[in-house]
């Protein structure tokens, strides 16, 4: 006998609807899986062999083909194992599950008939909602995110049993169902909090400026001056996560295996990778295939410590990201893409030694040793990085201080806010309507000065030896600036300021 149910498979982070076909039919015992299944799912036979057994039901000992369609498409993961198992339980067992091909199921298997949790599920159940699938079963812990794509009735078990109780309309189990909107409203505001950063007034500044315009922003100072605890508050000043956004980013954690059973994220991502990672864990790669560090700081903050300790082949794929807000996978014959908008944030120390320009201690480092660290970075990735902030060391009596009267990141994030809503008016319908992302060719029309700016602008190339692209990034902050002081105009005094924002376009060691 025949029986079919649909399953899914993950394509970056989206799916399709996959039809899964179970023929249990006369001749020897044995199971042969066709349609380019992977390794994992070639296993799931023995699985769910394990598995019917030890839930009670009976593992047919006849000829068993399992079709997996669309043949072109590769099955990877464990999450065909419970389809499979009801496809042979429709097709053979008495009495008879009723007809599964209203389902999309997935869930793996345990050898005691446990159903465990899988990536993917929230995108897998987009995918059955636009093929107009009216029911899911899903492991329990991936039931809430599977009703966010809010689409077919999303039933959560947590055994095989469980199942068969369901769809025999045995022991019927209630949809899962989830307010979204009431979730993100609810959320929090970020756990760590400007105001926990005691002076550091110029830095802070900076960070509301790359808030507010999305600059991308290389921090620079000794160790212990506090970059990591202000990279890891960009978040709490940018504007929170609408509800679209909080269930992209949450399918990308989903498809990751991060999510953990949370229903939906809230809060915008941080990933802070070692300087030690790989090329592929970084931007994305493996087998089965999984999104990098740059597609789970989508919508969110990547920063990235110790920038000169990266390895070469690891920055110069970032330029794709950074331009194109996606990154492109290759693997086999094929390829993938992933969504990878996020701001980054870098930081190194001034020089190798750590004290360049410090005013406690001296640095020991020659210039030559000196040029040689900074080129580590330069080329095309400084060439994204608008913003380079000078972090000095805040003097130890400050970091005592009782009385901080620090601003909170609340009232730092309505000025972004606002910053944000005159950029829209300007760029829209762009769509990223943020300063930092006016293409090149743009910049002087919508980042306009008059002769006044100019003048300065001419003089502080002449002094510095400031490159055209320096030239096009200081018109782009400073229109950041003047939009977060509400002004149409931009002024000789924004300027000023964007121009201090290039130190790493000055000769190193001159300008000290
Ligand atoms: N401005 C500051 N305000 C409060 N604490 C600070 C400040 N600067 C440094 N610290 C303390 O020093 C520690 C080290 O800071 P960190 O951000 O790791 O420095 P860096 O990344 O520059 O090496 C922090 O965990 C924090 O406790
Ligand atoms: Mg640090
Ligand atoms: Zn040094």
């Amino acid at each position: 006998m025949l029986a079919r149910v649909r399953s899914g498979a993950l394509r970056g982070i989206d799916a399709l609807v996959v039809d899964v076909e179970v023929d249990v039919s006369s001749g020897l015992p044995h199971t042969t899986t066709v349609g380019l299944p992977d390794g994992a799912v070639r296993e799931a036979a023995d699985r769910i062999r394990a598995a019917l057994r030890n839930a009670g039901f009976e593992y047919p000992q006849r000829r068993i083909t399992v079709n997996l369609a669309p043949a072109g498409v590769r099955k990877e993961g464990t999450h065909y194992d419970l389809p499979i198992a009801l496809g042979i339980l429709a097709a053979e067992a008495k009495p008879p599950l009723p007809d599964l091909a209203p389902w999309c199921v997935l869930g793996e298997l345990g050898l005691d008939g446990h159903v465990h949790r899988v990536r993917g599920a929230l995108p897998i159940a987009a995918a059955a909602k636009r093929a107009g699938l009216h029911a899911i079963l899903v492991p329990a812990p991936n039931a809430a995110e599977a009703a966010l794509a809010d689409g077919p009735a999303v039933i959560g078990v947590d055994t095989l049993a469980e199942a068969v109780a369901h769809l025999r309309g045995e022991a019927p189990r209630k949809p899962t169902t989830i307010d979204a909107a009431a979730l993100l409203s609810t959320t929090p505001l970020a756990a760590s909090d400007l105001a926990d950063v005691r002076g550091q007034q110029s830095a802070k500044r900076a960070l509301e400026i790359a808030a507010a315009g999305g600059h991308n922003v290389l921090l620079i100072g000794p160790p212990g001056s506090g970059k990591t605890m202000l990279a890891r508050r960009l978040p709490s000043i940018l504007p929170p996560l609408d509800l679209d956004e909080a269930i992209e980013v949450t399918a990308i954690q989903s498809v990751a295996g991060l999510l953990d059973g949370r229903p939906l994220v809230t809060t915008r991502p941080v990933r802070a990778p070692h300087c030690s990672i790989s090329d592929a864990a970084l931007l994305g790669g493996g087998a089965p295939i999984r999104p990098g560090e740059v597609t789970l700081a989508h919508r969110g903050v990547l920063f990235m410590d110790e920038l000169p300790e990266f390895r070469r082949n690891v920055l110069e794929p970032l330029r794709q990201p950074l331009e194109e807000r996606r990154i492109t996978v290759a693997r086999g014959a094929g390829s993938v893409v992933f969504p990878a908008d996020f701001q980054l944030v870098t930081a190194m120390n001034p020089c190798p030694c750590g004290y360049l320009g410090d005013a406690a201690d001296t640095c020991r480092c020659t210039p030559p040793i000196l040029d040689r660290y900074r080129s580590r970075v330069s080329g095309p990735l400084l060439d994204r990085i608008d913003l380079h902030v000078e972090v000095p060391r805040v003097p130890v009596a400050l970091l005592g201080d009782e009385a901080p009267g620090e601003e909170t990141s609340v009232v730092v994030r309505a000025r972004v806010g606002a910053a944000r809503a005159r950029q829209r008016r300007r760029l829209a319908p762009r769509p990223v309507p943020l300063n930092a992302h006016i293409p090149g060719r743009e910049v002087r029309r919508l980042c306009r000065i008059g002769p006044p700016g100019r003048r300065l602008l001419e003089a502080a190339s002449d002094r510095l030896g400031l490159s055209a692209r320096a030239y096009t990034r200081i018109l782009r902050v400073a229109r950041t600036i003047a939009d977060l002081a509400g002004e149409d105009e931009i002024t000789t005094s924004h300027l000023a300021e964007a121009i201090q924002y290039r130190s790493l376009d000055r000769h190193p060691g001159n300008s000290r």
